[in-house]
């Protein structure tokens, strides 16, 4: 079933300096289906952190429409939460309190929004920390308290814009195991941006690969690999040498230009 259309989008930016317009996507046509995980892959500045924002709701398309659940995205709702590349934690507030932001916000009471937020920190594994503040945890641990507070509110779709990049090897690996697992858990639907291969390999159902500006669709390759993926094996080998295939030569003329 189609949680999130996206129907001939373009969004041209102005340039005030060169009088001109950068277009910045080109009629981008995309579904994605409920419980579906599908990564926005492409070299930076193809317009992935533009879709994702309109999909959100942070931004308007200059043509063209973004709907989700069957109603049009004029501005960001809780039926969609988002996670930054960086975390974005009140540094004053508690993990606890940082995850229940949202709850305090609208007036929830203490204790019951402490009640609610605890489910999301044991589900990103963060039990015990509770009480601790954003700069008493590691990069990894505070974007799981990110991740907790975008689950909060339950939305019917996480959208994430490039989220481990400013993490280590290992723990970004990490994050992806947990990630996948708390995708299964909360039965969700995830749109990640990102410019890793591998990353997208590691965890979309689906990887849509984007050319560079104006950003364009390429492909919307289905990813049939078991779980967990082995970056090593053969077929996770094979994706990889298709998705280079239709990157490579936008990359070089991304070189030239
Ligand atoms: N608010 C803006 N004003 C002007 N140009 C923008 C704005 N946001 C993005 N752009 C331009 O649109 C293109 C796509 O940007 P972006 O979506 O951030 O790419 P990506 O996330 O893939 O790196 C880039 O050329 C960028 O400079
Ligand atoms: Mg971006």
């Amino acid at each position: 079933m189609t949680l999130i259309t996206i129907d001939r989008v373009s969004r041209f930016f102005n340039d005030p300096k060169r009088k001109s317009a950068v277009k910045a996507l080109d009629d981008i046509s995309l579904k994605v289906g409920r419980n579906e995980f599908l990564c926005l892959l492409g070299p930076s500045g193809c317009g992935k952190s533009t879709l994702l924002n309109m999909i959100a709701g942070f931004d308007k398309p200059t043509s063209g429409t973004v709907s989700v659940g069957g109603q049009l995205v004029s501005a960001p709702g809780s039926d969609r939460g988002f996670v930054f590349q960086q975390p974005t934690l009140m540094p004053w507030l508690t993990i606890w309190e940082n995850v229940a932001f949202h709850l305090t916000m609208r007036g929830m009471d203490k204790r019951e929004s402490r009640d609610k937020a605890q489910r999301f920190i044991d589900m990103v594994r963060l039990t015990g920390f509770e009480n601790h503040f954003p700069s008493e945890l590691s990069g990894g641990m505070n974007q799981r308290v990110g991740i907790a507070r975008a689950l909060l509110m339950n939305p019917e779709v996480i959208l994430m814009d490039e989220p481990f990049g400013a993490l280590d090897e290992q723990t970004r690996m990490e994050m992806h195991g947990e990630l996948v697992r708390i995708w299964r858990e909360s039965q969700s639907t995830i749109v990640f941006v990102t410019h890793g291969i591998d990353e997208s390999l590691a965890l979309g159902t689906h990887v849509a690969v984007m050319s560079a500006r104006p950003g364009r669709i390429r492909e919307l390759i289905e990813v049939d690999l078991p779980r967990p993926r082995d970056p090593t094996g053969p077929q996770f080998n094979d994706y990889k040498r298709h998705i280079l295939s239709l990157l490579r030569p936008e990359e070089t003329l991304g070189v030239a230009a």
